[in-house]
């Protein structure tokens, strides 16, 4: 199933892409990968524990307003896998998805087996960035829990202002850069916000930091018409941005997806197709660059065409 289709013109444009969600809902449970994804975390955080995890000892308080923001919310919206019984600061959270409980205690990190931040990270799909408030009203980022990154690391951003952040992003500066920071310094308690990102990559992998992929970019040349619909995958990532009332943080959660062409088209898949082209075809070639998808980008639009024109040929045994 895919969750969101991100495409709702035939012209590309960076925007913000941010609305007030109707997501009272900040994590997304997906009962088929949940266990899954948060066992790889646990193989990715025991591979290099400092690469993927780190949360300086000025942002314990932080970690704490997360966990008191994401508990009640997670028990609220999926109380078939996750409950939560209060008695004052001592909160018992139970995970049937993981078949594991824990007591713990607001704002005591002795009372958890890992630090706040990491024992958060394992009961949820998202990857968790914290930003603090500076001075200025910015909004740098100070600690994250990152396993599935399309492409950075923690070492590169911590201590970064928002746009040093996204220095590498093409366009970003020009076009979205001033207001999506200034959206960044006004949010506001109780009232999140999201956005959902994408990109086309050649990767089945959630795990994209550069320690991984060490520099090389997505294969280009064994992609072809016939193979693009299950070798190429739509990779999304359903961002929440939410305001910590106390310490004027904001977390940032990030749930990647991965799915492959073929079945983002399989409903619906001529018009799909032929939106997803249109898009590519007006997208800045820096930003084609940007996401590699310039690698494979003639044989993508080959197979997206011939979707479009509903062409049985190069359906590929996936839309069988
Ligand atoms: C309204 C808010 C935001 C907007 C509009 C935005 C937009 C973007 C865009 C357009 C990209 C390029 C990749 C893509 O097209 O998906 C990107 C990449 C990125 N964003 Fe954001 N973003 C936002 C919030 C954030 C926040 C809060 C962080 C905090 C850490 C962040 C960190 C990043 C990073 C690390 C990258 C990759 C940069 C690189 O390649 O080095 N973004 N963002």
């Amino acid at each position: 199933m895919l969750p969101h289709f991100p495409f709702d013109s035939d012209v590309y444009a960076m925007t913000m892409n941010a609305r007030a969600l109707a997501i009272d809902r900040l994590i997304e449970v997906e009962p088929r990968r949940y266990e899954g994804e948060l066992a790889e975390k646990a193989a990715i955080l025991a591979s290099d524990y400092r690469y993927y995890f780190q949360a300086p000892g000025d942002t314990e308080a932080h970690a704490w307003e997360a966990i008191a923001l994401l508990l009640p919310n997670m028990a609220r919206h999926y109380p078939q896998y996750f409950a939560l019984r209060t008695e004052g600061a001592r909160w018992h959270w139970a995970n049937r998805l993981l078949d594991t409980e824990a007591w713990l205690k607001l704002g005591e990190s002795a009372s958890l087996p890992l630090p706040p931040l990491d024992w958060l990270g394992r009961q949820v799909q998202e990857d968790l960035l914290i930003m603090a408030e500076d001075a200025a009203g910015g909004t740098p980022l100070v600690a994250g829990h990152l396993c599935f990154a399309a492409g950075w690391c923690l070492d590169d951003k911590l201590g970064r202002s928002f746009l040093a952040i996204h220095d590498p992003v093409p366009i970003f500066a020009d076009r979205v850069g001033r207001s999506a920071d200034l959206l960044m310094q006004r949010l506001k308690p109780d009232h999140p916000t999201g956005r959902v990102g994408w990109s086309i990559t050649t990767s089945p992998e959630l795990n994209r930091a550069p320690a991984v992929t060490d520099g090389r970019r997505d294969e280009g040349p064994t992609i072809d018409a016939l193979n693009a619909g299950e070798r190429c995958y739509l990779r999304l990532e359903r961002q929440t941005f939410s305001r910590l009332p106390r310490t004027r943080g904001v977390l940032f959660t990030i749930h990647t997806s991965l799915t492959p062409l073929a079945g983002v088209l399989a409903e619906d898949a001529p018009a799909r197709a032929r939106r997803v082209a249109a898009v590519l075809r007006t997208m800045p070639a820096p930003l084609l660059r940007y996401k590699g998808i310039d690698r494979f980008q003639a044989p993508l639009l080959a197979y997206l065409d011939a979707q479009a024109a509903g062409d049985e040929a190069t359906t590929g045994d996936a839309l069988r």
